[in-house]
């Protein structure tokens, strides 16, 4: 725990409390309101948590004013550029970036827990064809619980590590069974032959018909998707699989609620949004139209992969999502992508408009995502399933973390209360 150096004095009701100040490494220091309760009888107020700590963590670092995201303290963008994923979820996991042998050692095992128990496949078949693959994910996620009884004890660190590797291994192979699912295909294996990024995209993309080879340029941009969503500190859906784990639940349960928080369109469900506004627009001249609407109070309507809670600045994985679409369109031969024009015209005049900067909302990962995605093949149904993927090393460390944590306790806010007073019942007759 971070020490305190200061306190922060509280004064009500005649009563002065002094409240201990936390330093971090990094970032705002914290009050210590641990026992305000107890000592003042009074809560603090902060729906949607915009000013307060959940935990502490050694894992993820945002600074959100100038648009920086450390993993285990290094830049995203070295990461991304320098690194691959499965030494991503090592660091993330462990805290260190390995050694050769360690790396070998790490992708081996994750290479050889790849499969799903063949009775899963079961599952798939109990949904319609035209079920959401979110859906889909979030049942047979959840139901690895039924199957893996062999790792389903938190209390056990072997077990806990056995269940993380299974989840980071598996999450692939079952994202890419929801989709062939959903196209009406058969599921394909995975190969151990093959880097995690390409074992995906043949998962999802090949046939028993045909050969397929990976193209080179679409894994590694595959790859530097899952790095760049790999972990976010405490958003709403690593804040959901901390709270489901401070009960004591099952990891594969955890990771399943991680996934049902991450479906929504304000979370992870922004990227299929995304692309999905970007193709409703559809072209540079109907931008305004829609500048117009975000902008307008009686409108719902919000620029899906604009703005965030912590960034106040661009987002850094936006850039290298900016970059990489960039590259990845270029090299596969598509120069006039009329979506991802809009995109840049969107952001250009959205950058420029005073509301945006007034409300410092920039592009955030899922503006430019999509574009990429979609460029590989996916359908935009895919697009959140791919985030749950890449998420899953975060949530799992995070999940750990927490639960080594010996100030851990399960987590249950109070509330403010403004509902009716105690009364007694009342007769039908009488009412
Ligand atoms: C992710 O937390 C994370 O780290 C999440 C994530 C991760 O890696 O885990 O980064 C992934 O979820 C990225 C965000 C994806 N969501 C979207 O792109 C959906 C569109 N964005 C908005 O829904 C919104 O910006 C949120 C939900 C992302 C953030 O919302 P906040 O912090 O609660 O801010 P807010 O809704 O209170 O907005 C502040 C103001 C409001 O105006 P006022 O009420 O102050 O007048 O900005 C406006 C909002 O109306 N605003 C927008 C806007 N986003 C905020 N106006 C138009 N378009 C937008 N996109």
């Amino acid at each position: 725990m971070a020490d305190a150096k200061q306190t922060a004095t509280l004064s009500f009701d005649g009563k002065t409390l002094e409240l201990p100040m936390l330093s971090p490494t990094a970032g705002p220091d914290v009050i210590d309101i641990r026992k305000l309760y107890a000592q003042g009888g009074v809560f603090t107020f902060d729906p949607g948590f915009t000013s307060t700590a959940s935990c502490q963590s050694t894992i993820t670092f945002i600074d959100g004013d100038k648009g920086e995201l450390l993993y285990r303290g290094y830049p995203i963008d070295q990461l991304a550029e320098k690194s691959h994923f499965l030494e991503v979820c090592y660091l993330l996991l462990y805290g260190e970036l390995p050694t050769a042998e360690e790396q070998e050692d790490f992708e081996s095992r994750i290479t050889n827990h790849t499969m799903v128990h063949e009775q899963m496949h079961n599952f798939f078949r109990g949904f319609r064809r035209d079920a959401h693959p979110m859906a889909t994910m979030v049942g047979v996620v959840g139901a690895m619980s039924a199957f893996y009884h062999d790792s389903t004890d938190i209390n056990d660190p072997y077990q806990r590590e056995v269940a993380s590797i299974r989840l980071i291994a598996k999450m692939p192979t079952i994202a890419a069974m929801a989709y062939k699912y959903s196209i009406g295909q058969p599921f394909v294996y995975p190969r151990n032959d093959l880097d995690y990024a390409s074992n995906f995209l043949r998962m999802c993309f090949s046939v028993p018909a045909e050969d397929y080879e990976v193209n080179p340029i679409l894994s590694r941009a595959m790859d530097r998707i899952f790095t760049l969503h790999a972990d976010h500190e405490q958003n709403a859906s690593t804040s959901t699989v901390r709270l489901a784990g401070s009960s004591g639940a099952n990891p594969f349960a955890c990771i399943a609620a991680g996934i049902a928080c991450l479906w929504g369109p304000a979370h992870g469900g922004a990227n299929e949004a995304a692309l999905n506004m970007l193709r409703e627009i559809g072209s540079v001249d109907r931008i305004p139209e829609y500048i117009k609407r975000a902008k307008d109070k009686n409108d719902p309507f919000r620029l899906m992969g604009f703005g965030h809670r912590v960034y106040k600045n661009f987002d850094p994985r936006a850039r290298v999502m900016k970059q990489s679409a960039d590259e990845v369109l270029d090299l596969l031969g598509v120069h006039d992508n009329p979506t991802l024009q809009v995109a840049k015209e969107l952001e250009k005049i959205a950058l420029n408009d005073d509301y945006f900067i007034e409300k410092k909302l920039y592009p955030n990962v899922d503006f430019y995502s999509g574009i990429i995605l979609d460029a590989i093949g996916f359908p935009t149904s895919m697009f959140t399933p791919i985030f749950a993927l890449s998420r899953t090393v975060g949530w799992i460390a995070q999940w750990k973390e927490m639960i080594g944590d010996p100030t851990q306790k399960i987590g249950r806010p109070r509330q403010l209360y403004v509902g009716k007073t105690m009364r007694d019942y009342v007769d039908v007759e009488k009412r």
